[in-house]
């Protein structure tokens, strides 16, 4: 009887289920208030745009996302990669990033690189996977060379069609974030590509009802 309780009681602090939110707009202190009630505990804040620029916004937004009580190492940022160097390369884009980031002192722990298609003019993924698995390559080395954690947000199938399935790993040793808009916080539609074999985290909503601001919605077991 004892043992069953200690081993339950282990089973609710081993399963610390998190919920976080993603965005690309600006958020004031009361909304991130809004989303800490509604029991979210990260987020990650688009850092730099599709076009191949500095997002403005995301300073601000994490140094209020900490005012009103989230946690600066659960804060993260999103970089959405121009490809494949025809305007910048990805030293550059890394570079740009992490710099205005720093002048502002900016807390975040991690930085996810977005594979999903981009629909800027001149930062569309290249036909040929072989040159986009090389190019997330150099974002990853970049990041790495600044002593950055980086992580992957990429289905299954945005793998597929943009980095050529299987044939690309540059990123299966990193955290993966898997997007799958079913409304579950669960793993249990994942499968295997690209070098994963377990995802981290999945953004299993692209809604969040609660606060009135556009975000989606993820979920992590631990
Ligand atoms: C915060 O942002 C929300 C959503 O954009 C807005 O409705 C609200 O008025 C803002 N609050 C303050 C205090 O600026
Ligand atoms: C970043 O985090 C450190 C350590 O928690 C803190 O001292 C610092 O004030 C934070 N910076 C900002 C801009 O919130």
């Amino acid at each position: 009887m004892k043992v069953l309780v200690l081993l339950s009681l282990f089973a609710v602090i081993v399963s610390a289920d998190r919920y976080g939110l993603d965005m690309a707009v600006p958020v004031n202190v009361s909304t991130w208030r809004c989303w800490l009630n509604q029991g979210f505990s990260f987020a990650s804040v688009r850092a730099y745009h599709s076009f191949g620029e500095i997002d403005e916004n995301a300073p601000d937004s994490i140094a209020n996302a900490i005012e009103a009580g989230f946690a600066p190492e659960d804060m993260a940022v999103y970089h959405f990669p121009c490809c494949c160097g025809a305007k910048k390369s990805a030293d550059v884009q890394v570079a740009e990033m992490v710099d205005y980031l720093a002048q502002s002192q900016t807390n975040y722990s991690i930085v996810w690189f977005d594979v999903e298609t981009n629909p800027s003019r001149n930062c569309g993924w290249s036909t040929d996977s072989d040159t986009n698995c090389a190019f997330l390559k150099d974002l990853i080395s970049a990041a790495a060379s600044r002593h950055l954690v980086t992580g992957i947000y990429a289905s299954k199938y945005m793998w597929q069609s943009i980095m050529g399935g299987d044939r690309c790993t540059v990123g299966g040793d990193l955290p993966l974030w898997y997007p799958r808009y079913n409304q579950d916080p669960s793993f249990q539609d994942w499968a295997p590509f690209g070098g994963w074999t377990q995802p981290y985290m999945k953004q299993y909503w692209d809604h969040e009802p609660h606060c009135g601001v556009d975000a989606d919605v993820s979920w992590r077991p631990n």
